[in-house]
């Protein structure tokens, strides 16, 4: 999820990319050990029985108190949630960030900086903190409060966007070690900069849990590994955010992010070869004449946002594959072109942003089907908009009305699981914003406002559902 969308103008493309196909779907060829899911066909199976789930995203544990991330995880656990996703990322403390603005978490006791990777300007190098009070060692205990609750965890390494670091922290740190990167691209194609990624997820997969003695690789709580939240061409409010050019002005080069996907998966399956790897993206088309295709903000059909949802789940390492949607923002919906024509957004916008998310839902169950792999529905967010002018809303009808019709496609058309974006546990300590729920959103599960009453409605009830699918197949 990325707090702020650019409404980029981007050139149609004519061109439609060749794209490796590299999978055979079907069969493991070998089962992963008791109790790490796996996927065969369009399912996903744990210890030979189907793990169809429903789950949820909250991106902030690694930097939450011990107390709150028991709390969440009980709710969620309540909630019938099996998969929850968390950023496995803190690139950027805050002194060595690019213009020093960027938020930075802190501890929520002493108030010291938590960080897992940053730029050392003086030694040029990048340097990992492992410490279990202010770095890495702090997910330790999320990975084992996670089991304590039933709960798997999709960690993701790095993010698109430039919140905690990301891309373009990678980008500014070999910049300023006098490697020439410019462009948003070049993370994916400069090679001191892949390996310097790939020594990040080499070290976290290896890292030993100073709870449980074990590595993280020999670990069923995860889930998956995620490459990156939302990969795209282009990043965000960075000097380092625009795509080389050329290379993601059409579909024609959508390439670039497919060899990264594939090198990066391959690399992971040589540290790890039991867990699943999932790319992260946001579920782009990279078909020109694909439905809808003058109906939509247009990469979202087209590939230039350098994404190919369908030629990275024939990828031969990637094996789940993922699309996320904003009823409120971009992905399939005519947020922006009904913003651009002068009308403000609103209530009477409703009926079509619904009926392009379940377009949106449909297209990627078809993708599955197609190339015989299992997806998920990664991110679906609903803001409730109570009190925003323009809806007139005092009650949270826009979710509970629309939730359950996604919910219910999902279902029907065998999806392997969705999360929604995202829950909270209640009101909590906290240096941001975000934290505390102004991410619009957010549901919480100690309501405390009227659009907090609806969890079950929303979510709990759908995921009771999926959950009961598996014992009626096993
Ligand atoms: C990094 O160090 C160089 C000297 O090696 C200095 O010129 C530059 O201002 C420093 N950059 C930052 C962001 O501190
Ligand atoms: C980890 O970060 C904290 C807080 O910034 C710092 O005090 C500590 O020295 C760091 N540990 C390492 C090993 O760099
Ligand atoms: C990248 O490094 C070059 C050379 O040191 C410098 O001139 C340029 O300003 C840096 N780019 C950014 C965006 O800071
Ligand atoms: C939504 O889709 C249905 C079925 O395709 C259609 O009948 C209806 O007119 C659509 N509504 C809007 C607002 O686009
Ligand atoms: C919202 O309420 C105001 C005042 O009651 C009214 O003027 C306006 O037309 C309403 N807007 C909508 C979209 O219903
Ligand atoms: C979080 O937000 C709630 C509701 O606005 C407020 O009462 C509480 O004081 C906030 N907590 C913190 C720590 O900011």
């Amino acid at each position: 999820m990325k707090a702020a969308f650019l409404a980029t103008l981007l050139t149609l493309a004519t061109a439609v990319s060749a794209v490796p196909q590299y999978t055979k779907p079907g069969k493991p060829e070998k089962l992963p050990p008791k109790g790490f899911v796996y996927p065969k066909g369009r399912e996903l199976f744990i210890d030979g029985k189907t793990f169809y789930f429903g789950g949820t995203n909250t991106y902030y544990l690694y930097y939450a108190a011990k107390q709150d991330i028991d709390a969440l995880f009980a709710d969620a656990k309540k909630l019938n949630v099996k998969v929850l996703r968390t950023w496995l990322f803190a690139e950027a403390a805050r002194d060595y960030y690019w213009d020093k603005s960027e938020f930075s978490p802190v501890t929520p006791d002493t108030q010291e900086i938590v960080w897992f990777q940053r730029f050392n300007n003086n030694t040029k190098k990048i340097e990992y903190n492992d410490s279990t009070h202010t770095g890495l060692g702090r997910f330790d205990y999320v990975l084992e409060s996670a089991k304590r609750h039933g709960i798997k965890i999709i960690p993701v390494f790095t993010n698109n966007w430039n919140n905690f670091g990301g891309i373009d922290w990678y980008l500014q740190s070999f910049n300023q070690s006098g490697h020439p990167v410019k462009w948003h691209t070049d993370f994916y194609t400069y090679k001191p900069v892949k390996d310097a990624y790939k020594n990040w997820v080499s070290h976290v997969i290896n890292r030993k849990s100073k709870i449980t003695g074990k590595k993280y690789k020999e670990d069923p709580t995860v889930f998956a590994w995620e490459l990156a939240n939302e990969p795209r061409c282009m990043g965000w409010g960075t000097p380092w955010s625009t795509p080389e050019p050329g290379l993601c002005d059409s579909g024609k080069n959508a390439k670039v992010i497919i060899n990264w996907a594939d090198e990066m998966s391959t690399y992971i399956k040589t540290l790890d070869p039991h867990h699943m790897v999932m790319v992260g993206d946001e579920g782009q088309f990279n078909r020109p004449n694909g439905p809808g295709y003058n109906m939509v903000w247009d990469d979202v059909w087209n590939g230039a946002s350098g994404v190919d949802t369908e030629a990275f789940l024939r990828l031969k390492n990637i094996d789940v594959g993922t699309f996320h949607s904003y009823f409120d923002y971009s992905w399939v919906n005519d947020a922006y072109k009904y913003v651009e024509k002068g009308n403000a957004p609103g209530a009477d916008l409703d009926p079509i942003f619904s009926n392009n998310t379940a377009t949106w839902i449909k297209e990627h169950a078809a993708v599955g089907k197609k190339v015989g792999k299992p997806v998920i529905f990664e991110e679906i967010g609903v803001e409730y908009r109570v009190g925003t002018p323009g809806y007139n809303l005092t009650t949270d009808t826009r979710r509970v009305k629309n939730m359950p019709i996604f919910n219910k496609l999902v279902e029907d058309l065998g999806l392997a699981g969705s999360m929604y974006w995202q829950l909270n546990s209640k009101w909590v300590r906290s240096p941001d914003g975000w934290y505390n729920g102004t991410d619009y959103h957010a549901i919480f599960a100690h309501p405390v406002r009227e659009q907090d009453k609806y969890a079950n409605i929303i979510m709990g009830n759908h995921n009771k559902r999926m959950w009961a699918k598996n014992s009626k197949k096993n």
